[in-house]
């Protein structure tokens, strides 16, 4: 009991593969634009406090991943997706994002050793699957690579992302009233966050 057979006429539905890349060039963004609108919108429009008012607009949408792509090309913004693929012989692969990332860098020389992590998005459908963590994990090997000390961001206080970000590691070490607002104009609390980048994650943490 409880294991499955597979039958030539029934075959098991393949695994998705997962796979991390970073957007480098604006046609790269424009590939996956119609994607990128969706999980920002579908975000956006359930509650998520990350900069926009719902409901938010395809064109809306559009014009900020037209400026995030913009910025790409420069040493102060990094954007990664994770998407999925499930290929049979006859269907060749085809990448779905199920989340995106943004690391962004002050230009400032006083500030370059630390980078902020922006607009943490996975889609609806594939929430509470380690999707989040997978994607956050290659981001931190990422800056590390690159020589960054710790990462910083924020988040809404009362977001489920706060005990998320808790649950990967990070350490809260301050909130501020009323610091943004939700997707329907009231305001939030925001809570800030920090994670040393020191150490290289061991076996039993990957
Ligand atoms: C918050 C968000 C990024 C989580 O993504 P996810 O892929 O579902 O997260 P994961 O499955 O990787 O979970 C990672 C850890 O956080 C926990 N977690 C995830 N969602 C949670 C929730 N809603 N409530 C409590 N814990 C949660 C998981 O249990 C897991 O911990 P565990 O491994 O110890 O069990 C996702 O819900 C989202 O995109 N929300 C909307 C956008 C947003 O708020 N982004 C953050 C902006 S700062």
């Amino acid at each position: 009991m409880g294991e499955t057979s597979a039958t030539l006429e029934n075959p098991p539905a393949q695994s998705p593969s997962f796979t991390t890349t970073k957007l480098t060039k604006p046609e790269e963004v424009s590939k996956y634009m119609t994607q990128l609108c969706q999980i920002l919108q579908d975000c956006v429009n359930q509650g998520a406090s990350i900069g926009f008012l719902a409901p938010l607009s395809t064109e809306e949408a559009t014009t900020y991943w037209t400026q995030v792509s913009n910025l790409i090309t420069t040493p102060t913004q990094h954007l990664f997706i994770l998407t999925s693929s499930s290929s049979t012989p006859s269907n060749p692969p085809n990448p779905t994002i199920l989340a995106t990332v943004q690391l962004t860098v002050s230009p400032k020389i006083t500030h370059v050793h630390k980078a902020e992590v922006v607009k943490l998005l996975v889609a609806p459908s594939a929430r509470r699957q380690g999707i989040a963590r997978k994607l956050m994990e290659h981001v931190e090997d990422f800056a590390r690579d690159e020589g960054k000390e710790f990462l910083v961001l924020d988040t809404a206080t009362e977001s489920p992302a706060r005990e998320m970000y808790r649950r990967l590691g990070w350490e809260e070490w301050g909130t501020c009233k009323d610091y943004a607002s939700w997707p329907d104009g009231s305001r939030c609390d925001a809570t800030f966050f920090r994670k040393e980048l020191g150490t290289i994650r061991t076996q039993e943490e990957e």
